[in-house]
């Protein structure tokens, strides 16, 4: 029997996972290991018994107590913390899912391949933040990395027998994100909920907010280039609203390999838990001459402006990538909250790596992961510091408009 930890399982990944076990046999087909959550914790108890973990962790010691009463009597055992969840990836499992979101999925991650274990990774902070170590600590362990991101994960599939080294181009597809056809100038208006709209697909609400500003593709980009290790020019991106390709490789010799499905995670979550075999899946089918036209077109940097930061962040490598997610993510929290514009976020961002520039190292790679996570704490300190001032000009300019 295969087993399986899932972190990050109360979230859109996490639940999109849960349903595939359940319909392949749920606690019969599988021995479920180690399940871990946020805040959430009637939900991971409810899905810890029904799949019966071994254990169930949650990120908040002061939750530790109630999680315990909603798991009395099922046998599964309780924990609580960011080092109880990073221990849970020390428990034996043949499949480790990675979705957590944000930073705080970055530790459990190395954990599980220092065990050898195959990692299905949606959380692509941490390829973005430690790319580089984080393939470096699956190799040194012979632990594999399944990219779970239906792009990377489009990718991977259009590789399957290929040479890397005939790769010309990979061409990231976007949707555009819920503001794509908006006037550019009517951007900076856009409230949470406006920029919550995704037209295609449902995920969880931090990415569907980098979905409109792009900030979801502008980590992809780095991702692509961490995981796959091409060059950054070789790297493309094409807005492509319908989102029925998921991405495409183009070779030298001029062909394309486009990999087509619906916009349902379940395609690229299924693909990575039956790899290398490939199970039914309870996909929608694409009815192709109901489809009948597939549209493309450049994105524009000055909507986008994450896509030219995610330029800036490969060229200067280092600890960029931890810098640069760290204050796309505290932007996030300030806008989520309402204290800043949705086009503030570029600015805190490319305001965040202008003042850290000294502390980046070059273009060394981070040699350490505490090298990444001090460069995370900083830069969250720093985004913080930017993002308060900004909010106060704003509330400033909003008194003196009334
Ligand atoms: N959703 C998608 O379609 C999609 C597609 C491609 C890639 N991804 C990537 O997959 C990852 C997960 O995305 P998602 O959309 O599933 O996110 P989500 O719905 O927000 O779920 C995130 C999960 O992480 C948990 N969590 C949040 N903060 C935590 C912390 N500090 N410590 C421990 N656990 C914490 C949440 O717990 P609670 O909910 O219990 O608080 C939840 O289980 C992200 O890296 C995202 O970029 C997502």
């Amino acid at each position: 029997m295969r087993s399986i930890s899932i972190f990050g399982v109360t979230g859109s990944i996490g639940e999109q996972t849960v349903d595939l076990l359940r319909r392949a046999g749920g606690a019969r087909a599988f021995r479920v290991v180690a399940l871990t959550g946020g805040r959430n914790i009637a939900r991971l108890a409810e899905i810890a018994r029904d799949l019966q973990a071994e254990i169930a962790v949650c990120a908040d010691p002061a939750d530790l107590a109630s999680l315990r009463n909603l798991l009395s009597g099922s046998g599964v055992a309780s924990a609580a913390g960011p080092q109880a969840i990073a221990e849970a990836a020390d428990r034996p499992a043949d499949w480790v899912m990675s979705a957590i979101v944000g930073a705080a999925g970055l530790v459990p991650g190395f954990r599980a391949l220092r065990h050898g274990r195959t990692l299905a990774l949606a959380n692509k902070e941490s390829l973005v933040t430690a790319g580089p170590l984080l393939m470096a600590e699956a190799d040194r362990h012979g632990a594999r990395i399944l990219p779970v991101d239906s792009e990377h994960s489009a990718i991977f599939q259009a590789l399957a027998g290929e040479d890397i080294t005939a790769v010309e181009r990979i061409i990231l597809t976007a949707s555009g994100g819920a503001l794509r056809d908006w006037p550019l100038e009517a951007l900076a208006a856009a409230t949470v909920k406006e920029a919550l709209a995704h037209p295609n697909w449902a995920m969880g609400q931090r990415i569907t907010i980098d979905s409109a500003s792009m900030f979801n593709k502008a980590l992809e980009v780095i991702e692509t280039r961490e995981y796959f290790g091409v060059t950054p020019d070789q790297i493309e991106v094409i807005i492509h609203p319908e989102s029925l390709i998921h991405s495409m490789v183009g070779f030298r010799d001029g062909a394309i390999m486009a990999h087509m499905g619906a916009p349902d995670m379940r395609h690229s979550i299924g693909y990575a838990l039956n790899w290398p075999e490939r199970q039914e899946l309870p996909v929608a089918r694409l009815d192709l001459a109901q489809i009948a036209t597939l549209t493309f077109r450049a994105p524009d940097l000055a909507r986008y402006p994450a896509l030219r930061l995610a330029r800036e962040v490969m060229a200067r490598r280092g600890l960029a990538g931890a810098a640069f997610n760290a204050a796309k993510e505290v932007a996030l929290d300030h806008f989520l909250s309402g204290g800043i514009g949705f086009m503030d976020m570029s600015g805190i961002v490319e305001d965040t790596l202008t003042a850290l520039d000294p502390e980046m190292g070059g273009s060394n790679l981070p040699e350490a992961l505490e090298d990444v996570l001090g460069m995370d704490h900083l830069a969250r300190d720093r985004a913080g510091e930017i993002a308060r001032r900004r909010a106060r000009i704003t509330a400033q300019i909003t008194a003196r408009s009334r």
